[in-house]
């Protein structure tokens, strides 16, 4: 449909008005082919940024993006489907360990991951550490692979919600990408434009994550589980701390070595915990299981070794060197200089930022700058404390993965001062604050 000109549709938006569902699916998708110039899709994000978006307009402009390209109908799958969506955080590797566990546990994981973005990770720069390990599945072959093994982790192709693609890109360089509704619209396109059962939604709250308080998290997740709501997909969004690392590692080998140390059981932590978690909430809603149950079957699937042989059987489908699994240090590419770093004083963590940790991390060559840069797979950071913990100085608290002893020096340095150390006990936060969609507040 035409609404005319593309500068009245600005207009409205700048002078606050409510955008109806034609004006915003024509201009979506006109930009989408081309026939609207960057400069007024800049002004309209702009516009959209500062006047925000109501609930009816961000299920608009959702349905505009999803229907600018291709959906996948995964018609092929037996098994009933979840999806697991990150809004991005440090240390964040839980979609390396929930995959294999729930497909394991006979669900199917049809994931079209993204890559590391501004100081977060990607699971698919992680997984692509694993020497061979391929992301560019075809359609068809992502499929065939999530009914045989029942998880596939791939990159998202260019026909899936095109118009994300392009309104992302000019939002990263417009200094428009923390908006709430935006944001929704962007999550959401991308989980609906794939034909799941259930969509999880680990919405990060605090000093690493996009959302840097839980207000503004919750009203994420809230805006998330309307759009899913208003579609008829069953959504549940959990707002999960992340005023710390998740994991203990911040780099893509150094996380993909976690994942299988989590998942042979060896560790424990908050990263197994909120993995465990949101596998045992798929298990409960998709299989009618109490949700105790589901946990406890979730737990089980790494005690057992189930799990971890489900990644040895992803990894493999996908190309990668299976032996990851057994021997990740003999596998994956590492760094030339490792460096401990000690405590500096006695006291206990009382906060640390993520961010920082984050940006650290990446201007080893653990991310990009801009999309498309290179990453470094073997560098990063692994940092042990968790908010709470005693420390003493002199105590070794992690270690720095760099290319050379400067590099890995100015690291250390500002992994300490990213701490802030209390002389008496500290509470650790929450790892969950709250759940939003479906019964709201169960935690
Ligand atoms: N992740 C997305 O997919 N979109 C956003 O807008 C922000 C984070």
């Amino acid at each position: 449909m035409s609404v005319g000109d593309p500068r009245d549709v600005v207009a409205a938006k700048r002078d606050g008005r409510h955008l109806s569902e034609q004006e915003l699916a024509w201009f979506v998708q006109s930009y989408a082919r081309g026939e609207i110039p960057d400069y007024l899709a800049a002004a309209f994000l702009m516009a959209c940024f500062i006047r925000g978006l109501d609930a009816e307009e961000t299920v608009a402009l959702t349905r505009a993006m999803i229907d600018s390209g291709a959906t996948l109908a995964l018609r092929g799958i037996s098994r009933p489907k979840v999806d697991k969506h990150s809004t991005g955080g440090v240390a964040d590797g839980v979609t390396l360990v929930f995959a294999p566990i729930a497909a394991s546990l006979g669900l199917a994981v049809a994931k079209l991951s993204g890559r590391g973005l501004g100081h977060t990770g990607g699971t698919l720069d992680k997984l692509e550490a694993i020497p061979g390990l391929r992301t560019d599945l075809e359609p068809a072959a992502f499929e065939r692979q999530v009914e045989e093994v029942g998880c596939a982790v791939a990159a998202q192709t260019a026909d899936l919600v095109p118009a994300d693609g392009a309104l992302y890109a000019l939002r990263d360089a417009t200094a428009t990408v923390p908006s709430i509704p935006l944001i929704a619209a962007s999550v959401m396109s991308k989980k609906l434009a794939v034909a799941t059962d259930l969509v999880l939604l680990d919405v990060k709250a605090g000093s690493g994550a996009f959302m840097k308080t839980v207000d503004d998290a919750e009203a994420l997740a809230r805006a998330c589980t309307r759009v899913a709501d208003d579609w008829g997909r069953p959504c549940r969004a959990a707002v999960t701390d992340m005023s710390q690392p998740l994991g203990e590692a911040i780099g893509n080998a150094l996380d993909v070595a976690e994942a299988v140390d989590l998942l042979s059981g060896r560790a424990h932590g908050r990263l197994r915990a909120l993995a465990v978690m949101f596998a045992g909430e798929a298990v409960s809603r998709l299989t009618g299981a109490p949700m105790g149950e589901g946990r406890e079957r979730a737990a089980r699937a790494i005690d057992s070794g189930q799990a971890l042989e489900t990644f040895r059987r992803m990894v493999e489908a996908q190309g990668g060197d299976p032996r990851v699994v057994d021997d990740p240090a003999g596998v994956l590419p590492a760094a030339p200089v490792v460096r401990p770093v000690v405590a500096d004083r006695d006291g206990y963590l009382a906060g640390v930022d993520a961010e920082a940790l984050g940006r650290a991390s990446g201007d080893l060559g653990a991310g990009r700058k801009r999309k498309g840069d290179p990453i470094d797979p073997a560098v990063g950071i692994v940092f042990r404390l968790k908010v709470g913990d005693p420390l003493q100085r002199g105590e070794e608290i992690g270690a720095v993965h760099a290319r050379d002893e400067a590099a890995a020096e100015g690291c250390a340095r500002r992994v300490l001062a990213a701490m802030s150390i209390s002389e008496g006990a500290v509470e650790p936060p929450p790892l969950v604050h709250a759940w939003f969609g479906g019964s709201e507040g169960v935690g």
